[in-house]
């Protein structure tokens, strides 16, 4: 793949999402407001392309994703793209779609934060949940509704789902098809905070210039560590202990120790 620095990045290439850089955060807009930010293939690439590119610039902290116009995040996986799918293409379309984009983010060296502008339903939601930790509308409206299309979620809701608001209200959620206000979302810890839209992408670049004080290595362990403890074949504790070690390690160690000592703030 290209490993042109970012600033070279001819972002004219991309067809269905912008991306806007402030200080060290890039914020990357998924951009077809006409069908609601659904995701298509093309969206799920291109995201895969830019989220690549950030893993290499240094000058990048945090990656803030949202969507464009007011009314939607991204209202799903592309209906009108699968509807003729059969069971093969079904499968493949789950599988590629998380490989590509959900467990990637996922396990994103750098935090990725959601900022839930509006509808997040089926794959929204789903990209909002495999995100770090994501943060909302009050006009917001979330859920996985693709019982009501015969399927069920299939890039990585029916898991991660449960994992942020339990089993038993996952259950509920999926089952119903329900949508959850930015309130209920709240209460349930599916979101970290709520904001009015004005304020939405201004807390998210703030708590993105927070992370930017701290050592980009130390972060990307911890995002490590604590998805270890979500991933059945690891033991996260021990996974803590060898990322703790080797935390000793690095310049950004000294660095921080260093600064704490001499009563200056640390230059990551
Ligand atoms: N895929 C494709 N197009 C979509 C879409 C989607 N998921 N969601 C909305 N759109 C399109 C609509 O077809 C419509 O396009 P046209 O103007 O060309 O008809 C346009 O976006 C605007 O949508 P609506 O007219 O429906 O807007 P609304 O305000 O009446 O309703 C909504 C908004 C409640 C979000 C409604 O659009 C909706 O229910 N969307 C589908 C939500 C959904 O079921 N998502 C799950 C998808 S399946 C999935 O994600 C599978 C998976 O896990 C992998």
């Amino acid at each position: 793949m290209n490993e042109l620095p970012l600033h070279k990045i001819n972002y004219m290439n991309f067809q269905n999402i912008k991306i806007e850089l402030k200080d060290k955060i890039a914020i990357v807009v998924i951009n077809r407001p006409k069908q609601l930010n659904a995701l298509n293939k093309m969206t799920i690439e291109e995201l895969h392309n830019a989220l690549s590119h950030f893993i290499n610039d240094a000058k990048i902290r945090t990656i803030i994703i949202t969507g464009s116009g007011e009314k939607a995040f991204v209202a799903g996986a592309d209906i009108k793209e699968f509807a003729d799918f059969d069971v093969e293409r079904g499968r493949d379309l789950a599988k590629s779609g998380q490989e590509k984009l959900f467990d990637f983010i996922e396990k994103y060296p750098k935090p990725v934060i959601a900022a839930i502008n509006g509808f997040a339903l089926g794959g929204g939601l789903e990209l909002a949940m495999a995100c770090h930790f994501r943060l909302c509308s009050e006009n917001a409206k979330m859920g996985l509704p693709e019982v009501s299309l015969g399927v069920i979620p299939g890039y990585g809701g029916t898991q991660r789902l449960a994992q942020l608001i339990g089993k038993g209200k996952a259950m509920e959620l999926i089952t119903t098809a329900k949508m959850l206000s930015s309130k209920k979302a709240l209460e349930h810890n599916l979101v970290n905070y709520v904001f009015s839209s004005e304020e939405l992408l201004n807390e998210c670049l703030k708590l993105g210039s927070l992370i930017s004080n701290n050592s980009p290595k130390a972060i990307t362990a911890a995002i490590e560590a604590i998805n270890a403890g979500f991933d059945n074949q690891v033991n996260g504790y021990e996974k803590e202990i060898e990322l703790f070690g080797n935390c000793f390690g690095s310049d950004e160690f000294i660095e921080g120790t260093t600064a704490f000592l001499e009563k200056r703030k640390a230059n990551f």
